[in-house]
């Protein structure tokens, strides 16, 4: 989430800016933009698609100026157009804005300036932001540096933003929190970016921006402070000319980053939608349905590959906690099989990309049989999202490893938070239950930062099993579908054989298969079937099988019984699939690296299937 560029020098603004976007396309994005300032006028130009499109609509224009800002938008409220594409100006014209991340509160804000007499031209939190930074101005007759210090102190959320004021030209403000934010330093010239991809061209040192700090620049002038308009030392970096590397923000891999930025992702997919005392959850998507969910006599979820696993443990939360039937269904098997769907049914399409040709062809008819049809997407403006009646975005930002990590983990987040708010409005869990729960999905980023802690152990344990040839990969209840996305994760990436089983149903077939060359990966956490799962570890130790068990923090049963543990922090059985599945993402990430093989395009596949 995404991209943003700025310039103030004594250079030509736009070209800086449209190939500052280019170095910044690697990190996905929907629409392109930029805003020069000349002197005199303002000049802002978007458009959705590429930012080709928009430089070859720029072509003709003679633009000269030595201030401007650009982004890449990775939408998050409001489909992908040309109008919420940023840069946004506010209503008056004296502010403009680029914006990367989310700002939780903005329908209240809005509503505050709708009161005040602002009218919005986008679907976006971002116009919202610009306004309000507008009304201080107007309202406290101050700066614009202090405009956006209010405004900021108003906002709950994750920003970097860059703000350019008409009335005072000579200057950008920028600010950050929880979205990166750098500037590099040049002779008379300041560059701002997401990060330093369209930087190290022109200069080597930079300052990366801390939470709650403003930078105020001039031409020859940086002045630091934080949100408190408290003056601080700028910290000036050397940067690496490693474009490759930065880009990847120091992993080596797209989806090494990704596994790693899920404590970060799921905060993300919570924001907005759990109060932080833990006493509510608002999925503001689905309130126009809400009756209707209420009313259903049952649910059908549809997805493919990742998505459907992420909808079998929507199966097991909607069950367990909202007392809800649920069947979940292959997106392509759904299509063809002349299902029966009632027009009191909710159908759950869960889809990163949005545009996955079979669970499409599901949603489409879904709805001809008139039922509900809700999409839980991470692609805002997808063409799921769109022809969805309602749904939930994950906002786990884009993801490029073909191999899907965060974003099903972003998927579970949501189907716990639908699960769990729909156990309120039923009545099937207690409120105290509910609330520790909720405190408790607070705890999951922090739960998965542990875990991540483990890599290079998990990295060694890759190193000992890369040459196996099979896998077998074992989970009871919750942690079943953990099973089968750990195999198809391992499978799709490493290409070697795996298979995702319930654990009891071992002995009625797989069993045949274990000997010494068959590692055998077990989800063995505490919870209320963790006795039987023991015993599902004895039948296949007592038959020559390596195990690696992933275990309870402090488990001391397992450990004695099988070749390694991987350990997780204690969590609840209904959270427990977010946190197990993180390591069997980094196993099957280790074992396909030290294979050698292309990690984030494996053979033969595609990040979005658009085909049947
Ligand atoms: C997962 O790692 C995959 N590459 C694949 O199974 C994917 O989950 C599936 O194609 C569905 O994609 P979607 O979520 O974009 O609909
Ligand atoms: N929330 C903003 C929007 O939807 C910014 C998204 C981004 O980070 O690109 O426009």
């Amino acid at each position: 989430m995404c991209g943003i560029v700025g310039y103030i020098g004594h250079r030509d603004a736009l070209p800086i800016l449209l190939n500052g976007l280019k170095r910044l396309e690697y990190r996905g994005y929907d629409s392109a933009g930029v805003a020069v300032h000349d002197g005199q006028n303002l000049h802002v130009f978007k458009k959705k698609g590429k930012v080709k499109d928009l430089e070859n609509e720029l072509k003709d224009k003679k633009i000269k100026g030595n201030i401007g800002i650009g982004h890449t938008r990775w939408a998050t409220h409001g489909e992908p157009n040309d109008v919420n594409a940023h840069p946004h100006v506010s209503q008056n014209g004296l502010f403009v804005i680029i914006h990367n991340g989310i700002i939780e509160n903005y329908k209240q804000l809005r509503n505050f300036l709708k009161d005040k007499g602002y009218q919005f031209k986008s679907e976006t939190d971002t116009e919202v932001l610009v306004n309000l930074i507008e009304y201080m101005y107007l309202e406290s007759e101050t700066d614009a540096e202090m405009a956006v210090r209010l405004a900021l102190s108003e906002v709950i959320g994750a920003y970097a933003i860059v703000v350019l004021a008409i009335n005072e030209p000579e200057k950008l403000i920028a600010a950050r929190k929880s979205s990166p934010l750098v500037i590099g330093i040049g002779k008379g010239e300041f560059f701002l970016a997401s990060d330093a991809t369209p930087i190290v061209e022109y200069t080597d040192q930079v300052v990366y921006l801390d939470n709650n700090n403003m930078a105020i620049l001039k031409e020859d002038e940086f002045i630091l402070k934080n949100l408190a308009n408290e003056r601080l030392n700028p910290i000036i970096q050397k940067i690496e000319f490693d474009l490759v590397s930065i880009e990847k923000n120091g992993y080596d891999h797209f989806m090494l980053k990704e596994i790693f930025e899920q404590p970060v992702a799921i905060q993300d997919t919570m924001r907005g939608r759990v109060t932080s005392d833990a006493s509510m959850i608002r999925l503001g998507g689905i309130t126009s349905v809400l009756k209707k969910i209420l009313a259903a006599k049952r649910f059908v979820i549809v997805g493919c590959g990742t998505s459907w696993h992420a909808g079998l443990v929507g199966e097991y939360l909607l069950e367990n906690l909202a007392r809800i039937p649920v069947e979940v269904e292959y997106g392509s098997e759904f299509r063809y099989r002349n299902p029966i769907i009632n027009s009191d049914d909710i159908v759950i399409a869960i889809s990163q990309s949005g545009e996955t040709a079979d669970t499409l062809a599901a949603v489409e008819l879904a709805k001809k049989n008139n039922a509900t049809v809700l999409g839980i997407c991470n692609v805002v403006g997808s063409s799921i999202a769109r022809e969805t009646d309602a749904g939930v975005y994950t906002h786990a930002g884009p993801e490029i490893g073909v191999a899907s990590t965060k974003a099903f983990t972003a998927q579970v987040t949501v189907l716990t938070m639908l699960s769990l708010m729909l156990s309120q409005e039923k009545g099937t869990l207690p409120y105290s239950s509910f609330k520790a729960l909720v405190n408790e999905l607070q705890q999951i980023p922090d739960k998965i930062s542990k875990v991540l802690e483990q890599n290079d152990y998990i990295k060694e344990l890759a190193y000992l099993y890369k040459d196996a040839r099979n896998f077998l990969y074992l989970g009871r209840g919750y942690l079943y579908p953990v099973a089968l996305e750990g195999a198809l994760k391992l499978k799709e990436i490493s290409y070697i054989h795996a298979e995702g089983y319930p654990a009891a149903e071992m002995k009625h077939g797989p069993i045949a298969l274990i000997d010494e060359n068959m590692p055998v990966v077990f989800l063995a956490t505490k919870d209320q079937i963790y006795d039987k799962v023991l015993s599902n570890i004895e039948e296949v130790k007592s038959r020559g099988g390596r195990v690696i068990a992933i275990v309870t923090e402090g488990d001391d049963t397992v450990i004695r019984m099988v070749d390694h543990v991987i350990e997780v922090p204690p969590v609840s059985e209904a959270l427990a699939p977010l946190v197990t599945v993180v390591p069997l993402q980094l196993l099957a990430y280790y074992a396909a690296v030290l294979r050698g093989n292309n990690v984030d395009q494996p053979r033969n596949l595609a990040k979005s299937v658009t085909v049947e």
